[in-house]
């Protein structure tokens, strides 16, 4: 059975990366959206919130799931007993970071495999960054994001 993580901080989930996991259900038995719940980085939302959006935008995915983690993802994989790993690569700049994430992970659990998907050419320009600068200057983000979610993002700057 292949059981992918796609592991991301989803600050907030993006239709960028809607689109991978859409994309990535039809490919895997299994997809573990994995949340990263970085206490040092400053996030626009909270671990629970991102869990609560992504959770809504997927339910319709009966081989999807979500969950958080902190710490390695080599040992987050280890402990959910997966061994694949899906990143999104939007253009030439992404490369460089993913390449050494991917290859530090192999060291570290060699049976990983990350496997790369490029991003649909509509959103190669598209990132949570965009969302989030887009939106600290009420711009509209209906096209970045589903429209469930915009309320609680303008939420954030409106408070
Ligand atoms: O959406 P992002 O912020 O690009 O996702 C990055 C993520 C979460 C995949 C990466 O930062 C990660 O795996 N962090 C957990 C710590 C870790 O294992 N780092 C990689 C080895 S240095």
């Amino acid at each position: 059975m292949k059981k992918a993580i796609y592991p991301g901080s989803f600050d907030p989930i993006t239709f960028g990366h809607l689109d991978i996991i859409e994309r990535s259900s039809k490919v895997f038995d299994e997809v573990v959206i994995g949340i990263l719940n970085n206490s040092a980085k400053n996030s626009l939302f909270s671990v629970e919130e991102r869990l609560n959006m992504t959770k809504m935008l997927t339910e319709k995915y009966d081989n999807v799931t979500v969950d958080s983690f902190d710490g390695l993802l080599v040992d987050y994989a280890k402990s959910i007993d997966a061994n694949l790993i899906i990143r999104g690569l939007r253009a030439v700049t992404d490369f460089e970071y993913e390449i050494q994430i991917a290859q530090t992970n192999k060291v570290e659990y060699p049976e990983l495999e990350t496997i790369f998907m490029t991003t649909a050419l509509n959103y190669s320009y598209l990132s949570s960054t965009i969302v989030r600068e887009f939106a600290s200057y009420g711009g509209d983000i209906s096209r970045f994001v589903p429209e469930e979610i915009i309320p609680m993002i303008q939420a954030k700057y409106n408070a």
